[in-house]
């Protein structure tokens, strides 16, 4: 079939497996050229089908040869509907790998959920033994809790009191004022619950009640901090204290895990387009801005570029150059003070009229569409694809 996108407000409906493809391979091709010396060899990557997950499967894979489980929710294709893009990169992903013998397999369920847990239990012990890395990479708006059955619902919410600021419809290039009313009720509760640590943690004592933790394990949670333009939706917001949640997981996974000598850390990345970012009011005004100036300064990252980065010159490499709260920060070029001060300035003059001029608009929409396999230099998107992709190492 010919897939066009087709977008609804913040989502795109449709996804091109051959620009997903090309994406995946791009992204081998850069980790391929810099390796990561005495990297992961057997990883578990939650949340592995996309943005920095996916980053980081690949990074481990072909930075060291690592084996790879992948965890995700993805939708698959059926007859004339293609499947959501994280489909498409772990079959990319799989096909690839096994072409060059790598380990690769994966399973497609709510990682939230005891069954899900306990397949991907299975698999390692059948397959790998011990693990020595887990990646812990989800973004969700829902979560079931595993024991009580609750459904809890995150929100994006300042605290205290009404957040009003500027953000653009970066399908329009409309910049308007918005107002975001502050949470009420179990609004922060519930958030924590979907996006704090209380998961990541249940993963890690059940893998290590299993035995199935190598000696020196590592596990890593992603976080983001940003800056004071968007701190009282993001990091003072209801996000912010599941982000506050999750990071102090870490220090009760490392005290879990003494007698391995293992270690829980969080990192904190950078400001990045995906599914999930692009659906927080102000940040997408925002990323446009500090895209311009970071490709300006030449030190704009992508997921992998980020991920790359962790690795070699972080989690594998002398020093973690931890911040006072103990946190991992590769969030570091976004947010030195020349940076933060010119987007400041960029803000300030930031209308419909000049954004186009001002701010990197453009790149926004590109990456935006990227994700779903849009837009990707060198795809003939005129060419019949087949949307019924499998994924090879799916389980
Ligand atoms: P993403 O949406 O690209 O990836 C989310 C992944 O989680 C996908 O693989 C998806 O399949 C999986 N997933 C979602 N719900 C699931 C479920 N119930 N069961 C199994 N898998 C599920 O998100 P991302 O932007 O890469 O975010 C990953 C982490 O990085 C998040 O913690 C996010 O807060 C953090 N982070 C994001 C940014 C940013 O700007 N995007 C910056 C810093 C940190
Ligand atoms: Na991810």
């Amino acid at each position: 079939m010919i897939i066009e996108p087709r977008t609804r407000g913040f989502i795109c409906l449709t996804s091109h497996p051959v620009g997903c493809e090309q994406n995946v391979l791009s992204q081998i091709d850069y980790i391929k050229s810099n390796p990561t010396t005495n990297g992961p060899k057997k990883v578990l990557v939650i949340g592995a089908s996309t943005g920095f997950g996916l980053a980081s499967r690949i990074t481990s894979a072909y930075g060291s040869n690592a084996s790879t489980i992948g965890v995700f929710f993805e939708k698959p294709p059926t007859e004339g509907r293609p499947a959501s893009p994280g489909w498409y990169n772990s079959a990319a992903f799989e096909t690839q790998a096994h072409k060059d013998g790598l380990y690769a397999k994966s399973i497609n369920g709510d990682a939230f959920s005891n069954e899900i847990k306990a397949q991907t239990l299975k698999l390692i012990q059948d397959d790998l033994g011990k693990i020595d890395m887990v990646i812990y990479s989800l973004a969700s708006p829902v979560r079931t809790h595993p024991d009580t059955g609750e459904r809890f619902k995150s929100v994006l919410k300042p605290i205290g009191e009404t957040f009003t600021n500027n953000t653009v419809d970066f399908h329009t290039g409309v910049v308007k004022e918005i107002s975001i009313e502050p949470c009420s009720g179990d609004d922060i509760e519930n958030t924590i619950a979907v996006m704090g640590g209380e998961d990541w943690q249940m993963w890690i004592d059940l893998l290590k009640s299993a035995d199935v933790l190598s000696e020196d394990f590592k596990t890593v949670a992603y976080s983001y901090i940003g800056p004071s333009l968007t701190e009282a939706v993001y990091r003072k917001g209801t996000i912010g204290r599941a982000k506050d949640h999750l990071e102090a997981t870490a220090f009760e996974i490392t005290d879990s895990l003494k007698d391995i000598n293992g270690k829980g850390y969080v990192s904190v990345n950078k400001a990045l387009v995906t599914q999930a970012s692009s659906a927080i009011p102000v940040i997408p005004l925002y990323i446009s801005l500090l895209y311009k100036v970071m490709k300006e300064e030449g030190i704009h990252e992508g997921c992998i570029e980020q991920i790359e980065r962790l690795f070699n010159e972080r989690l594998y490499a002398e020093d973690l150059q931890l911040d006072a709260q103990g946190r991992i920060r590769v969030d570091d070029w976004e947010m030195r003070d020349d940076i933060q001060a010119k987007v400041l300035e960029l803000w300030k003059e930031a209308t419909t009229e000049t954004l186009p001029e001002i701010g990197d608009l453009e790149g926004y929409r590109t990456d935006f569409f990227n994700l779903f396999g849009f837009n990707v230099e060198g795809v003939d998107y005129d060419k019949d694809v087949n949307e019924m992709v499998a994924i090879p190492g799916l389980q």
